[in-house]
């Protein structure tokens, strides 16, 4: 099974555990103050942080797997998006929010412009140890973002088991540390599908 597979099967089965019916505290807190930019938001899925950020003024940058995520975060909204072709990705548009739906891997520089932040939750809990690798250097090459908010989920005891793989923060430090401090601003536990799991939510600035 390829992953767009696996993760198309998640959407269409609604196994979409990690979707939040609120806008996490958390987003409000660390972006409440940030003036209006271009804000990418990885493995987006259809988070309703876009819906947040764009009524904020900044200007949303979404890549997603599934399809039916994208479309779905329009139609939530009574949107209709504006679609085309770009590459590798079916591009859905409305004003502030483009969610280019296809493999973060594919995203060129010019997929995401020059990007001011980046609100990345429970991208590399969705990506196994060596892909999450593959994904930091990734997003390093990018985007050069000066506020990086990382939110992570870990498992204790830790396992290999996944998704959602359980990813501590010194696994964050080690993928991001060189490129950009890191600043823990508060961790608490969730409950998630398979257990209870810490969620630590980290800000990155560059060094
Ligand atoms: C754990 S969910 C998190 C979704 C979102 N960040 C949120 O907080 O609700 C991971 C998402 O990443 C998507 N995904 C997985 N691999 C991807 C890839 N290589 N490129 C783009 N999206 C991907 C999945 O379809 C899924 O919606």
């Amino acid at each position: 099974m390829t992953d767009a597979e696996f993760w198309n099967g998640r959407w269409a089965r609604g196994e979409t555990g990690w979707h939040e019916a609120e806008v996490p505290a958390h987003v409000p807190a660390l972006f409440g103050d940030l003036p209006p930019t271009r804000v990418f938001v990885p493995l987006c899925g259809k988070s309703l942080a876009m819906a947040w950020l764009a009524a904020r003024g900044h200007e949303v940058v979404g890549v997603e797997l599934s399809e039916q995520a994208c479309r779905a975060f329009f139609a939530e909204r009574g949107v209709e998006p504006a679609v085309r072709h770009d590459g590798a990705f079916l591009v859905l548009s409305a004003p502030g929010v483009t969610l280019c739906c296809g493999d973060f891997f594919a995203l060129r520089p010019e997929h995401v412009g020059e990007v001011g932040a980046v609100y990345d939750r429970a991208a590399l809990i969705a990506l196994p140890r060596d892909v999450r690798a593959r994904y930091a250097r990734h997003m390093t090459a990018l985007v050069r973002p000066r506020l990086f908010v990382q939110v992570l989920y870990e498992r204790v005891p830790a396992d290999e088991e996944g998704p959602p793989f359980s990813v501590p923060r010194a696994e964050a430090e080690a993928l991001y540390g060189d490129t950009f401090a890191i600043e823990w601003t508060g961790s608490r536990i969730v409950e998630g599908r398979i257990g209870p799991m810490h969620e630590h939510v980290g800000v990155l600035t560059p060094r």
